[in-house]
């Protein structure tokens, strides 16, 4: 397996496979600036050629300094067998380099998958009720560097 940067055939890629990965409608949370901007902490997972995983994020000039992970997703027939958890330790080791002391990333409440994982990776989770507007709630995962 090889984990790499993102390029603009991935991207499409990832916008091609988005709703099922996802299962259900996912297009615009794969927003072009997460390639044409930000694109320089994207990052997939490929074997054989085949995109199998990706990581969207980017690292915000907040105080601490933060690694944001707007999206990730695993192929389904890929999932638990560490494609997340080496795309995860790549960004985090990115995000080092650009003096990231924080890693932050939103799921929508109800995930447990999602929380399950980010509890694994040494995530600390917390619901916040309003946290996208009001009746918007998101868990949130944070975890310090
Ligand atoms: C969440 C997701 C990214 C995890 O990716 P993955 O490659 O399957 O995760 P890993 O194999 O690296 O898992 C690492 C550890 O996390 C935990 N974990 C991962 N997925 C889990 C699940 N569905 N249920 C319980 N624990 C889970 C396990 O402890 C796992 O270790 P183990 O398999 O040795 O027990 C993947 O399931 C996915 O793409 N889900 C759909 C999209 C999504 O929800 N994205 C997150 C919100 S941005």
């Amino acid at each position: 397996m090889e984990i790499r940067g993102i390029t603009k055939d991935d991207f499409d890629t990832v916008v091609s496979v988005l709703d099922r990965w996802w299962g259900g409608p996912s297009g615009q949370r794969a927003d072009p600036i997460f390639f044409y901007e930000f694109g320089a902490t994207g990052l997939v997972a490929e074997e054989d050629d085949e995109v199998v995983g990706f990581l969207l994020g980017f690292v915000a000039p907040t105080e601490p300094r933060t690694g944001y992970i707007h999206l990730v997703g695993i192929d389904p027939d890929w999932r638990r067998r560490g494609v997340g958890n080496q795309l995860y330790a790549r960004f985090t080791a990115q995000c080092r380099a650009y003096g990231v002391t924080q890693l932050k990333a939103i799921a929508a409440v109800g995930n447990d998958g999602s929380v399950r994982f980010h509890e694994a990776l040494g995530f600390t989770a917390t619901e916040h009720a309003a946290y996208a507007g009001p009746r918007r709630p998101r868990m949130v995962f944070v975890k310090t560097l």
